[in-house]
């Protein structure tokens, strides 16, 4: 049953986006997101092939306020006229995490307005709500930089883990063999334009764990097979490194594939009364490749499919105010001592 409508200012600082927004609704969804800024840093740490938690921290110091108050501006409200403030508290770059949840206490205490501390990945595991108004339960594959997971969502707060991955996260590999191969940073995007004119069978790279049953994953080998094509090669040019992008990416497309084929299968059987919807959220769902090949698995075991538009795939506050909203609807806020922290599991 929907809710009155809650307006929600959210926060984002976990890792290399400074991010604010309001959004207005509530719970299944979907949502209106009244503003939603997203300042990246991917050319302060460029030059360095990755995050530097130091340079993040500080460029978030340097942007939060101003970003807060181009979001309020341009959603056209005061901090007044929100119902509460949520901002990331964990998991990410401590560093970051605290700019953002203590600028989010500030506001709250000078304003007087409930503070909701949200998970980073909940803010990912929801956006489907948001856009959507999918309803409960449903299957998630958490795919981002620092994660690989398949979750049953059951509520906010509510979360059933199936498996993740024992090493690399599916975005860390995108980063790494980026890395490897030169593509520059973040990977992720770079090794999907590299794919595009590549040929996908040329190197047999390995599928890892896919032979064992379960529902983890594994990519480390994955990303090692890349080094070792690489290293074999002497000489690279730019069909090699296209047809090396469009064989790994097709290597996490069948491993992401077989394990959520899997997983639906198991979705089906643990809640059978339950519509069969999944989700795939994160980073890594902004792939074209990624996206084609889960719609086509969760088609063929009766499932839709839904994944976020592109700019609400990767990190943004839009999410982290969602997230927010579906606590505050259901009664859930945090005292203004919560913490921040670096690790903070779903479930
Ligand atoms: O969710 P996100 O923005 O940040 C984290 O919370 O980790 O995910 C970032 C990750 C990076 O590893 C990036 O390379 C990856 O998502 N990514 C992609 C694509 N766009 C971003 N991976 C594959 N294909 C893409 N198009
Ligand atoms: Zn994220």
């Amino acid at each position: 049953m929907a809710q009155a409508e809650l307006t929600i200012l959210g926060l984002e600082s976990s890792c290399d986006e400074t991010a604010a927004a309001v959004v207005r609704g509530g719970p299944p969804g979907p949502g209106a997101i009244l503003s939603s800024i997203v300042a990246s840093q991917d050319e302060a740490h460029a030059p360095y092939g990755g995050v530097v938690p130091e340079i993040a921290a500080r460029a978030h110091v340097e942007r939060m306020d101003e970003i807060v108050v181009r979001a309020l501006d341009r959603a056209g409200l005061g901090l007044a006229e929100v119902d509460a403030i949520a901002a990331t508290a964990g998991p990410g770059l401590i560093g970051g995490v605290l700019v953002g949840l203590m600028t989010a206490k500030a506001l709250a205490l000078a304003a007087g307005k409930p503070l909701i501390a949200v998970n980073h990945l909940e803010g990912h595991a929801l956006t489907a709500r948001l856009t959507d108004g999918l309803p409960l339960p449903y299957l998630l594959l958490l795919v981002s930089g620092g994660h690989c997971q398949l979750l049953a969502v059951e509520g906010p707060g509510r979360y059933r883990l199936l498996g993740g991955t024992i090493d690399d996260a599916a975005g860390e590999a995108f980063d790494k063999t980026a890395k490897l191969m030169g593509l520059g940073f973040p990977g992720g995007p770079a090794v999907e334009r590299a794919a595009l004119t590549g040929d996908p069978r040329r190197f047999a790279l390995p599928r890892p764990l896919l032979d064992r049953p379960g529902f983890d994953f594994s990519f480390a080998g994955l990303k090692t097979a890349v080094r070792y094509a690489l290293q074999r090669a002497g000489h690279v040019d730019e069909t090699f490194k296209a047809d090396l992008a469009a064989s790994f990416q097709a290597a996490v497309v069948d491993i992401l594939s077989a394990r959520v084929k899997a997983a639906l299968r198991w979705f089906a059987e643990t809640y059978p009364g339950a519509a069969r919807h999944a989700v795939v959220a994160g980073g890594v769902a902004a792939n074209t490749a990624i996206r084609d090949a889960l719609r086509a698995v969760a088609g063929s075991e009766g499932f839709t499919l839904t994944a976020p538009p592109l700019r609400l795939c990767g990190d943004n506050a839009a999410m982290i105010a969602w997230a927010g909203l579906e606590q505050f609807a259901a009664g859930m806020t945090s005292p203004l001592d919560v913490g921040g922290r670096a690790r903070w599991p779903l479930a």
